[in-house]
């Protein structure tokens, strides 16, 4: 495996046309005003103005998303051209931006093309340039990955007109982190589990310049991780912790702590899922495989600040030696918790990583989970969920959501929600009183873990993914708050 998933091979900054250039497929945005931008009006002057009347007739659209393709005009210019409606410029968004790169490219992905020249960022400002590169980078990324004929075919060389080269860079560093996440999470459960997963992140690491540690079961014992071992008790793969360290600041600097929740597969335990339940649970990891996408871009991107991301990698499965219903396991912090459903067992493998995450003394701490079913019933598929110990630091993870349009909505942590998740026998136990509230008491039982470091959950149960496709991604991983995080740690520099 290599670090560019999907990724179309060369992708290059270039002047915008002056006349026309030979290509596969040639992109032209097209705002709601209709005004042609200069590779545009290139093409509309070659074709005695065919193009600003197919606009005024709307044969060529311009809703924002919108595309039209057609055969190319001559023969010394593009075989094809696909116009994309850029709507509104004044209302566009980053995630606007983002979706109109990946919604081109996406489709453009039918047959193998050599070169496509993408004249997108003559029409839309150069504050979202970065972030249109970045959709056009994962735009070929797709849950196919075992399908012995080939679906998708990501163009060879995707040439931007009138887009600065650090954007570009920028753009595609984030591209191919989110497609990173986005594979790790459609690969199925017999190839990722936490040796594999450990690997994957050993070669990231080897590539970016991130330093890398793996604890294997013998180091989880000796470091007292007995709830991650106990999860990973009845799996026939060893348990990993990944821990991932960007050392980009200075030596006093303060250091910032991503936390993932990698199950690689959740058969729900002795507290077995239904088969409705358990056929998607490959998906259990992303919380894991999104801080290996932030910590490679970080790395790549040179931030000039600390990071380390801890992924904590089980498989939950079923055997004579499972984790059991009553048992006690005493956390490596040293709390005690009653396992009341060894299908809740996500928050189990976490306390043990915050624990660890809490002994690099970050100055703040976000943990991703793919950790209830509960959260979407509150929140749907598409929003994640925020939990948090301090007001300063949701707003700031907040903030960085809104400015990448990434959706997220916190859910409050009142006092009485802590109650249930205290035990007869244990300190804690691993479930609430009833399935009410589920998103905020497996929250509760966390918070138990990070002392007073300030923290905050993110839920992704929901966005991170999902069997139908959109116009900008496939089915399947989506990479949800890779970006977000990626724009929260750049807000640090
Ligand atoms: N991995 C699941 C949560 C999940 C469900 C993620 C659907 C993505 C899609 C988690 O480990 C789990 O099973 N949670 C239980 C908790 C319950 C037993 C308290 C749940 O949500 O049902
Ligand atoms: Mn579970
Ligand atoms: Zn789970």
């Amino acid at each position: 495996m290599t670090s560019a998933f999907d990724t179309p091979v060369a992708i290059q900054s270039i002047p915008p046309l002056s006349a026309l250039a030979p290509c596969d497929t040639l992109v032209i945005a097209v705002p709601e005003s209709g005004e042609l931008s200069p590779t545009a009006r290139v093409l509309d002057e070659s074709q005695g103005g065919w193009v600003s009347r197919a606009i005024a007739a709307g044969t060529i659209r311009c809703k924002r998303g919108e595309t039209t393709l057609m055969p190319g005009f001559s023969e010394d210019g593009a075989a094809m051209v696909m116009f994309i409606g850029v709507g509104d410029l004044t209302e566009l968004t980053r995630s606007q931006a983002f979706d109109l790169g990946a919604t081109a490219i996406r489709q453009l992905t039918d047959k193998s093309r050599s070169r496509v020249i993408v004249a997108i960022g003559e029409v839309i400002g150069s504050e979202f340039h970065d972030a249109v590169v970045a959709g056009a980078v994962t735009g070929p990324s797709n849950q196919s990955l075992y399908s012995t004929e080939p679906r998708v075919f990501p163009p060879e060389a995707l040439d931007w007109t009138a887009v600065d080269p650090s954007a570009i860079e920028q753009g595609r560093i984030v591209g191919e982190s989110i497609n990173l996440t986005r594979h790790l999470v459609n690969e199925p459960p017999n190839r990722i589990f936490p040796e594999s997963f450990a690997e994957v992140a050993k070669q990231i690491a080897g590539e970016t310049g991130l330093a890398v540690e793996v604890w294997d079961e013998q180091r989880l014992a000796d470091e007292g991780c007995r709830a991650m071992l106990a999860v990973g008790a009845a799996s026939s793969k060893p348990p990993r912790l990944v821990i991932l360290r960007h050392r980009g600041g200075g030596e006093q600097e303060p250091i910032y702590a991503v936390v993932g929740k990698g199950v690689t597969f959740d058969s729900g335990g002795l507290s077995i899922k239904p088969s409705e339940g358990m056929v998607d649970m490959k998906c259990d990891m992303a919380g894991a495989a999104t801080v290996l996408g932030v910590m490679r871009a970080v790395a790549l991107l040179k931030l000039p600040i600390h990071v380390v991301g801890l992924c904590g990698l089980v498989e939950n499965m079923i055997a004579g030696n499972a984790y059991r219903l009553g048992d006690v396991i005493e956390t490596r912090s040293g709390k005690t918790i009653e396992i009341l459903n060894t299908d809740a067992e996500g928050r189990v493998v976490l306390a043990d990583v915050l624990d660890v995450a809490i002994q690099h003394e970050p100055v703040a701490m976000i943990d991703l989970a793919t950790l209830t079913g509960a959260c979407m019933v509150a929140l749907g598929r598409d929003v994640t969920g925020m939990m948090t110990n301090h007001a300063g630091l949701i707003g700031e993870v907040t903030q960085a959501a809104r400015h990448e349009g990434e959706l997220v909505w916190e859910l409050p942590m009142f006092e009485h929600f802590g109650e249930q998740v205290k035990s007869k026998v244990a300190d804690i136990k691993n479930i609430g009183d009833g399935r009410w509230g589920g998103a905020i008491t497996a929250a509760k039982f966390l918070e138990n873990f990070v002392e007073s470091v300030p923290w905050v959950h993110l839920d992704i149960a929901g966005p991170a993914f999902n069997d139908a496709a959109k116009p900008a991604r496939d089915g399947g991983a989506t990479g949800v708050m890779v970006r977000t995080l990626i724009h929260w740690l750049r807000s640090k520099t």
